[in-house]
């Protein structure tokens, strides 16, 4: 397995041994992320976010500076050269000669791919539009892997925004390598993607459906995602699916006791307060295991572990 000057662009270009190993790593950076090291140091990691991000761009930041790295970049394009009209091409082509590896979110689809056609150094997907997000995936699989012991024998559901929710066309891609039992819940608008189920058909078991009440009861990991607003072409549109799905104590009636809920966060009332202080809530922890699987990418892609 080769990750050294990998990019990261979709998780469909990595076989199930290589994420294994991931998660392996990242179980070994827990006690590193605690204490800090110097594993990276006097290596650079650029950040250009044309997207909103708190978690993602923070995470990549603090993962690299408790390697002993550091980081440079924006989280506004606005105030950079892009808004006197340099193009994507021509930022990365600069950006590279200041940081060994950039980790890019672009509301465009297919953005990161061409970053990585023109970058010299390694280009990290941190959201390409709705189409991926890569690295969530692999903290998605952690905490589930770290929260149940296993991955194989799962039933997960995905809850909400399946058309226009970047990190669970990840996730799916990635569970489809895995023997579990699929639920897409959702209403018919935002159904999962056809490339999506095509892609992961005759790999998992999948069910689809509109009604949370019928697959709660046989889960054992509830994604829940938010409606993706901002991505509607139509307003209207987001109207009649706003608000379709609001995980309560009631919601989770029927629900096993071991039932886990994630959420790639930020919610906007998908989940309900009262459950944070259930033993079904794991989105806060999901934060943390985002650092640890940025670290383990990190050292990977730069060559500090083989
Ligand atoms: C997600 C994203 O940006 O796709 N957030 C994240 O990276 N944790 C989810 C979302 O915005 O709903």
């Amino acid at each position: 397995m080769e990750f050294e000057g990998r990019d990261i662009i979709s998780i469909k270009d990595f076989t199930r041994e290589e994420i294994d190993y991931i998660l392996e790593i990242a179980e070994a950076m827990e006690p590193i992320a605690k204490k800090g090291s110097d594993m990276l140091k006097g290596r650079i990691l650029a950040t250009l976010f044309f997207e909103p991000s708190t978690r993602t761009r923070l995470s990549f930041e603090a993962a690299m500076h408790k390697l002993g790295g550091s980081a440079i970049g924006f989280a506004e394009p606005e105030i950079t050269s892009v808004r006197k009209g340099e193009n994507l091409a021509d930022t990365i082509r600069v950006v590279e000669n200041y940081a060994d590896v950039i980790a890019l979110r672009h509301p465009r689809e297919g953005a990161a791919r061409l970053a990585a056609e023109f970058a010299k150094v390694p280009i990290i997907n941190g959201g390409s539009g709705g189409e991926e997000h890569p690295t969530q995936a692999l903290l998605d699989l952690y905490t589930v892997k770290k929260e149940k012991g296993k991955i194989d024998g799962l039933s997960i559901a995905m809850v909400g925004d399946l058309r226009f929710g970047r990190t669970v066309h990840s996730l799916a891609y990635a569970l489809s390598l895995y023997h579990v039992n699929l639920y897409f819940v959702s209403p018919p608008l935002l159904r999962m993607r056809r490339e999506v189920l095509e892609a992961i058909k005759g790999k998992v078991n999948v069910v689809e459906t509109s009604s949370l009440d019928e697959v709660v009861p046989d889960v054992d990991v509830l994604y829940v995602t938010r409606i993706q607003k901002e991505r509607f072409p139509d307003p209207a549109e987001y109207m009649k699916v706003k608000g379709s799905y609001r995980i309560s104590l009631e919601t989770l009636g029927n629900a096993k006791q071991d039932l886990i809920i994630l959420h790639p966060l930020p919610r906007v009332g998908e989940i309900s307060p009262e459950i944070d202080n259930t033993s079904h809530a794991r989105y806060f922890q999901q934060v943390w295991n985002g650092i640890i699987v940025r670290m383990a990418l990190l050292t990977l892609i730069l060559g500090a572990i083989k």
